[in-house]
């Protein structure tokens, strides 16, 4: 069979249709993934499907949609629950199982008396859905190898095997939807991706995730989604994944490393391996950016089948909120394989000057006894209270103007570098370093194993690749200036110059794994410190 490849546009979606609704098998691009496209109410067309992925009978198909209309043609029941999170993230990278209608054949759910259903926002997928009707379709790869994400990689997998792959360019999102089963009581994930289990509980007031998607099934489990049993995104060579804070997990692969294997890790460590004269090295981008993760974690395993590489060495990035999806994908690929970088549980919490930082570590830490709480502020100051201490002297090296016999005079310290951005470069270079050792070998020596960084600039010194998990602490301006002028007795319009050279809420949401509003009352604080512990903190 010839393989013609178009580009998305008014021709390839008439086209596209066409051979859709005669029964054949296209590759589509959608927002998440390349889909695999066939008519969902043909039993024969989806075969083909089966076919062209050598894909194993038992695992059901999504089915996709592109109107609300569609969704009572395809499911036989729609709680109000699922329509309520359906008009929050569709279109979008959101697939509900629900029980299905007669229109879909045992062919797309395996014979199940469900379907998961999912209205993508990709433009190229909901024409050509609007053109033809409801389809079917896996992820356009080989089964077991990683999905594709642009349409070269399914042209890769599928040449010779689909008469027609559209073109939409790279996929935006990069792992596969979130599949949420909407036929119990609480809804429940097994399947992470964009949508988070967080997200779909603002919606919905509860929501959890299938422990099965975080460590394999267990011995004899039987799986609640089919999907969950199969080896999955498989490059050649076996995948080890290293968990744990960025620091501990570069660490451990610089130990491991041969010179047959290949690395998969992050910006801020790209350098250091190539200097090291590590071969096959790829970036998963800065290790805060789930969103670039996610996006680039398939084209990066895929890469590796195009080089010799031994083994595959991956630095595995944070699990939690937008983290979820790649470290399941990675997993995966891993066969579950996984070393622990790090023993205890960083927590670096952050966010502007009077977001409640360090009350909302006061209340995590509240009637526990494996919890510690470090100000890293506080550990600052007691560093430059010790003469005798490195820091002290090397300050003073560098700034003899801040010496007071011996000392350092802090108000001195302070105005030499408020206007410098150089100067105040320097001295964060030399406080930095010095305070996380110092936190560190604080946390070493404790016995408890939850260790809360309170760190204004978490990200800004790198604090960041310390933690397991980071959190960030956002409030609405005004109430952030309030709390300020009452605990450091300032004027509203000075608060308001220091809050105006922080950055704002927004870089917090993007930058941290999660982020907790702070409403401004202490009840809602604590509910939130409550919640979060429960869920992040097991005793
Ligand atoms: O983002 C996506 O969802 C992509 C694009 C193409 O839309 N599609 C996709 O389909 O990933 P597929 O077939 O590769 O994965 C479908 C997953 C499988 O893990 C399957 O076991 C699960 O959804 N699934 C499908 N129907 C189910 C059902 N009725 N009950 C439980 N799990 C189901
Ligand atoms: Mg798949």
């Amino acid at each position: 069979m010839e393989t013609v490849l178009m580009k998305a546009g008014e021709a390839a979606y008439e086209k596209a249709a066409s051979l859709l609704l005669s029964g054949q098998v296209v590759g589509i691009p959608t927002e998440t993934v390349y889909g695999l496209a066939a008519d969902a109410r043909d039993p024969e067309a989806v075969g083909r499907i089966f076919e062209a992925k050598g894909r194993p009978q038992d695992n059901p198909l999504i089915v996709h949609i592109a109107r609300f209309d569609q969704l009572g043609e395809v499911a036989r029941e729609v709680p109000e629950a699922a329509l309520r999170l359906g008009e929050a993230f569709w279109p979008g990278p959101l697939t509900m199982i629900l029980r299905r209608s007669e229109l879909i054949p045992d062919a797309v759910t395996a014979g199940l008396d469900t379907v998961g259903i999912r209205m993508p926002s990709h433009p190229a997928a909901r024409e050509i859905i609007a053109r033809s009707c409801p389809l079917a379709a896996p992820s356009a790869n080989t089964s077991g190898k990683p999905s594709p994400t642009s349409a070269s990689h399914v042209y890769d997998d599928m040449k010779g095997r689909v008469p027609l792959i559209i073109d939409g360019g790279r996929c935006r999102v990069g792992v596969e939807s979130t599949v949420v089963d909407m036929t119990g009581g609480t809804p429940r994930v097994l399947r992470p991706g964009a949508i988070t289990e967080e997200m779909i509980a603002a919606v919905l007031g509860d929501a959890t995730t299938d422990q099965a998607t975080r460590v394999g099934l267990a011995e004899g489990e039987k799986p609640k989604s089919p999907g969950m049993k199969y080896r999955h995104y498989a490059p050649k060579a076996p995948v080890i994944l290293y968990e744990g804070a960025p620091d501990d997990t570069f660490a451990a692969v610089r130990r491991d490393y041969t010179p047959d294997d290949g690395i998969i890790c992050f910006d801020e460590y790209k350098a250091q391996y190539r200097a090291l004269g590590f071969r096959r090295v790829w970036s998963l981008g800065p290790s805060w950016d789930h969103a670039g993760h996610s996006r680039r974690v398939f084209s990066v395993l895929r890469h590796f089948d195009a080089t010799n590489a031994g083994r595959i060495l991956a630095q595995c990035p944070r699990e939690y909120g937008a983290g979820e999806g790649t470290v399941n994908r990675l997993r995966k690929s891993a066969g579950f394989q996984c070393v622990a970088c790090t023993e205890k549980t960083y927590i670096g919490v952050t966010g502007m000057s009077g977001a409640g930082k360090s009350l909302f570590c006061a209340l995590l830490a509240e009637g526990r006894d494996d919890v510690l709480a470090l100000d890293a502020d506080q550990v600052y100051h007691e560093l430059l209270a010790d003469p005798a201490g490195g820091l002290t002297a090397a300050i003073l090296r560098a700034f003899p103007e801040a010496d007071d016999h011996g000392a350092v005079d802090r108000a001195v310290l302070g105005r030499i570098v408020f206007n410098d951005g150089q100067k105040r470069a320097a001295l964060n270079a030399m406080t930095h370093g010095a305070v996380l050792e110092k936190m560190k070998d604080i946390a070493a020596k404790s016995d408890r194993h939850y260790i809360l960084l309170d760190v204004p600039l978490l990200f800004e010194s790198g604090f960041d690749r310390a933690c397991t998990m980071t959190v960030g602490l956002v409030t609405g301006r005004q109430s952030a200036r309030k709390r300020i002028v009452a605990r450091d007795s300032i004027t509203e319009e000075r608060a308001s110059q220091r809050l105006g050279s922080q950055p704002t809420a927004a870089f917090y949401r993007r930058r941290c794994d999660l982020t907790v509003e702070n409403t401004g009352s202490l009840d809602d604080l604590r509910e939130a410190a409550a919640a979060f512990s429960a869920k992040y903190m097991p005793e």
